[in-house]
């Protein structure tokens, strides 16, 4: 069947594997018109620029092009009624790459804009069963990548963040590789969390994620309103590129491919002057007359990501793209941006301690929510209530 599809389609996107077409790029309007999903257009940025008061730095520049029902997301907040924000990691590595801190930067953007709750799954589970890792080893990388998580800056009096190990009850008896979706599926509904949302089964949730995982969350919107909750709602990012180029995602078997959070200025330094991909021309007169080619052009990609000044990253794009500005020099900002939000990173990692850890992943109801927990919960927060009384439902009715 998957092999079929690439025949068919040239590219594969699901949340275990994603290969461009031979030699090209992802096609994003290809996915989007395949994966059934909107284009999230300028007047969504706006809107949300509008409601937040807040600087809307995604879209484009954060590799967020896609959405589900985002629209509804702002008509409710619009109303007065709240949503949570769910997004995850599968913790297969120690060390996080830029690509890898991309959606938590822009969830860190949305709980700050819309001062909402925010649920971080860590899906040490599935890491377990695919890559083969021992449960311990699962474990404590999922701990180490919280660190990373925490240091993105996010507020601890509205932030849960939980490893499926330990919240949703795993171990020896967790269910299985076949039944890992609705492990994924099941923070979506906010009875998953009765510690946080009691008596709360209408509040809508809203996932930024990148594109690879829709499959997942195209399963759980079917599922939603048969058990009485209403869709989640989905921001969808592309791909971060490889520094070699745009053609999938950056490898984690290749060290040269990404830059990582643990990469010394040096390191920096020489990944961007002798892999970033450039669109420039192959001698100075001809870049002078033709101008780089900003398509395919690395540098000007990440800068896209990471250069906080709009005005700048404008000047850049049309100077390098007449030709004026060439890619030493392009690459030199670059290098001083990264090298500024590294060691930024590293300086937030080093803080975060095990007891902030804890202190994240605690079950516990959020003081920024509000709640009736305590009149209502007739449970108490009990970490197994995840996951009988909701995988369970979701299991017979996800077959
Ligand atoms: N499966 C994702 C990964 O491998 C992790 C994940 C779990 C996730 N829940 C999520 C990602 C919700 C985005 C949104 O990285």
């Amino acid at each position: 069947m998957e092999n079929k599809n690439q025949e068919e389609e040239g590219q594969i996107v699901t949340p275990w594997e994603v290969t461009a077409e031979k030699g090209g790029k992802i096609d994003y309007d290809k996915l989007i018109d395949k994966f059934g999903c909107q284009r999230l257009d300028q007047s969504l940025v706006d809107r949300v620029a509008r409601l937040t008061a807040r600087r809307p730095t995604f879209s484009s520049p954060w590799g967020f092009f896609a959405h589900r029902d985002f629209s509804d997301v702002l008509d409710a907040y619009e109303r007065g009624e709240k949503f949570y924000l769910y997004t995850g990691r599968g913790p297969s590595s120690e060390a996080l790459h830029l690509g890898h801190l991309v959606p938590f930067m822009f969830t860190k953007y949305l709980q700050d804009a819309f001062k909402v709750p925010l649920v971080i799954q860590l899906t040490d589970d599935e890491k377990c069963m695919w890559k083969n890792l021992t449960v311990e080893e699962s474990q404590r990388l999922a701990r180490e990548n919280a660190k990373d998580i925490i240091a993105c800056g996010f507020d601890v009096s509205r932030t849960f963040i939980f490893s499926d190990f330990d919240y949703v009850g795993g171990g020896e008896d967790h269910i299985g590789k076949v039944s890992f979706p609705p492990v994924q599926a099941a923070p979506s509904f906010p009875s998953s969390f009765p510690h946080l949302f009691s008596g709360q089964d209408s509040l809508r949730c809203l996932i930024p994620c990148a594109i690879d995982q829709d499959p997942y969350f195209r399963m759980t919107r079917d599922v939603a309103p048969r058990i009485g909750y209403h869709k989640p709602a989905l921001i969808e990012s592309s791909f971060f590129p490889a520094l070699q180029g745009e053609t999938g995602k950056m490898s984690a078997s290749d060290p040269n491919s990404a830059i990582y959070v643990t990469d010394s200025a040096k390191d920096i330094k020489n990944k961007v002057n002798r892999y970033a991909f450039s669109g420039g021309q192959d001698s100075i007169e001809n870049h002078r007359k033709y101008g780089a080619n900003l398509e395919v052009d690395i540098p000007i990609k990440y800068l896209g990501f990471f250069l906080e000044d709009d005005a700048e990253l404008e000047h850049i794009r049309t100077e390098y793209g007449a030709g004026r500005m060439l890619t030493g020099e392009v690459k030199k900002r670059l290098i001083e941006v990264l090298t500024e939000l590294v060691e930024r990173h590293r300086r937030a990692r080093a803080a975060v301690t095990d007891e902030m850890v804890d202190a994240f992943m605690a079950v516990r109801p959020l003081p920024n929510v509000q709640l009736d927990c305590h009149r209502r919960c007739q449970f108490p927060c009990n970490i197994f209530l995840f996951s009988h009384t909701h995988l369970s439902r979701f299991l017979a009715l996800a077959e």
